[in-house]
């Protein structure tokens, strides 16, 4: 069983449900001082936010809009380079609203620099990024993310939403890939 044994494809658990609990109360209250009495919008990357996106906002003590987008810049396990935005809410009003971008993990900082840049031309009031894990060795664009659970060696994880060939993800922790 996931609960109870690591799979021989994976070979040590690193964020632990109990860890999990605290980031997520850690950054919900972050978000909750920062944004109170503003018009947020919460937005997640698709797949990998689902997950720590569903508990983060049930957390956040203000009103918040939620929606999602799909970009994408991984095909199965490499880096392609290539982003692409599918399905970007309309709202009658982008410059009343500050946006956070939720994804499960910072790594190239690709995915964030070209959505900073798309946000920014919508309009909207603040533009900033949530990231539940973070590989800073790994940065190739200038992006940073004003939320970060944790930040993680150079290891390919999965597990809370992280996928590896779009196995793991429904996994409690997250574990490192052999
Ligand atoms: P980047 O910051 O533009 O390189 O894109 C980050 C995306 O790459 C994340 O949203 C994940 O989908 C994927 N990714 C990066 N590192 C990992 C990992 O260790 N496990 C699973 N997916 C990863
Ligand atoms: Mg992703």
């Amino acid at each position: 069983m996931y609960s109870e044994n690591l799979t021989e494809e994976l070979k040590k658990i690193i964020v632990s449900e109990e860890e999990i609990r605290g980031i997520i109360s850690r950054i919900a209250e972050e978000i909750t001082r920062d944004y109170s009495g503003k018009k947020l919008l919460i937005c997640g990357i698709l797949k990998g936010c689902f997950i720590f996106m569903a508990d983060l906002v049930r957390h956040i003590d203000i009103p918040v809009e939620i929606s999602f987008i799909k970009a994408s810049s991984y095909g199965a396990g490499k880096e392609s380079g290539e982003i692409k935005i599918m399905e970007f809410p309309e709202l009658e009003n982008y410059k009343e609203y500050e946006i956070i971008i939720v994804d499960d993990i910072l790594d190239t900082g690709n995915t964030f620099c070209y959505l900073e840049k798309f946000l920014r031309e919508k309009g909207f009031k603040s533009v900033n990024f949530c990231a539940f894990l973070d590989k800073p060795d790994r940065r190739s664009s200038p992006a940073s993310a004003k939320y970060i659970g944790k930040q993680i060696e150079n290891e390919f994880v999965v597990g809370y939403g992280l996928d590896f060939n779009e196995k793991y993800r429904n996994l409690p922790y997250v574990a490192v890939v052999k």
